[in-house]
């Protein structure tokens, strides 16, 4: 049995071995010399507790105890001093793998309307936009829709007041441009329309339009059928084909619908065109003269022709997609195929 002065001097040699060790894994070898579990001299001396005699054991046990006690928090102490103190262990891990910025992307609708927009541009279309809360003359009256047309029907439209309403198609940007320029003109004016329709795979209450518009003495609707299917052969390939067939719209004599040659199949005839080997794409026509003169243009000295058609479409059509809806949901999973 150890008598206190010899305990007190297993204290001090205990602090001072601890105090001199310079690093963690001297501090380590220190920490089982005096305290492991099988050799260490603090737990030989634990044990020897049960062997004293039974007068002294619980004097002597509590003084083993208070230094294993002291021994145990000096040794806690110098592993904080020596684990601030050395760059061991550094607050940041420099070598650990970055985290990967995600970059965002382009959405498809804003890149196809700027392929649109591009190769619009390459033919001398300048690129200009009106606003989306529009009023019925630059809706209808301007461009010749009468009163009485089951287009203003108020089930067909958001109106917002008896004389504002979201507009319903780009057409309107014709009117505000003509009113502004004199000619000649050749914009395109892409933006959103909104529409109260059934969602469905193909209808969205707002979706994207891209209109077109040239006037100039001597316009023809060879221009147009030139124009249209150059930007077919741009936006789809060399091998694109365009078709007109007769139409009616308010604002175009004659009027037409153009379909372009089938995305998918090139013509061949598949289920997404119906075996048709033709998609519809939009409509178009000469602009007609009431048109003309609600703009303050002379109808006998300029023609012109225009264009509307269904942004989101022809980039379905091009991408592939099936349901419009996916479009708009705002799903990454979707988005970054693009
Ligand atoms: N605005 C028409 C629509 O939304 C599309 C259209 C047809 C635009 C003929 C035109 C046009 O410029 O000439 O259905």
């Amino acid at each position: 049995m150890a008598t206190p002065p010899e305990l007190k001097a297993l204290q001090d040699e205990a602090r001072g071995r601890i105090d001199a060790a310079a690093d963690a894994d001297t501090l380590e070898a220190v920490r089982i010399e005096w305290l492991g579990r099988k050799a260490g001299r603090l737990t030989a001396l634990l044990k020897s507790i049960k062997s004293v005699p039974a007068d002294q054991r619980a004097e002597f046990g509590q003084a083993v105890n208070a230094l294993k006690a002291l021994v145990t928090r000096h040794l806690a102490s110098r592993e904080a001093e020596l684990g601030a103190g050395t760059a061991a262990r550094p607050a940041v891990d420099v070598t650990m793998p970055g985290r990967r910025l995600r970059l965002g992307r382009m959405h498809p609708i804003t890149r196809a309307t700027r392929e649109m927009v591009e190769i619009f541009g390459r033919l001398g279309f300048a690129c200009v936009e009106g606003p989306e809360v529009e009023d019925e003359w630059h809706n209808f009256v301007g461009l010749n829709i009468p009163p009485a047309h089951p287009a203003r029907d108020p089930l067909d439209n958001y109106y917002l007041t008896d004389n504002a309403l979201l507009r319903t198609q780009t057409s309107t940007v014709q009117i505000r441009i003509m009113e502004n320029h004199p000619p000649p003109i050749r914009v395109v004016a892409p933006g959103r329309v909104y529409r109260p329709d059934t969602v469905d795979a193909g209808h969205a209450n707002m979706f994207h339009q891209l209109e077109g518009l040239w006037v100039e003495q001597g316009v023809t609707f060879a221009d147009l059928k030139s124009v249209l299917t150059t930007f077919a052969r741009a936006f789809i390939g060399p091998d694109a084909r365009t078709r007109f067939l007769p139409s009616y719209f308010p604002f175009t004599e004659p009027s037409a619908e153009f379909y372009f040659s089938c995305l998918l199949c090139g013509g061949s005839g598949c289920p997404a065109c119906k075996r048709t080997g033709w998609m519809e794409i939009g409509g178009c026509g000469m602009v007609d003269p009431n048109v003309f003169e609600a703009v303050g243009y002379d109808p006998e000295t300029v023609t012109g022709f225009a264009f509307g058609f269904g942004i989101d479409r022809a980039a379905m059509l091009k991408y592939g997609v099936k349901d419009i809806r996916l479009l708009f949901a705002n799903d990454v999973r979707f988005l970054r195929q693009f």
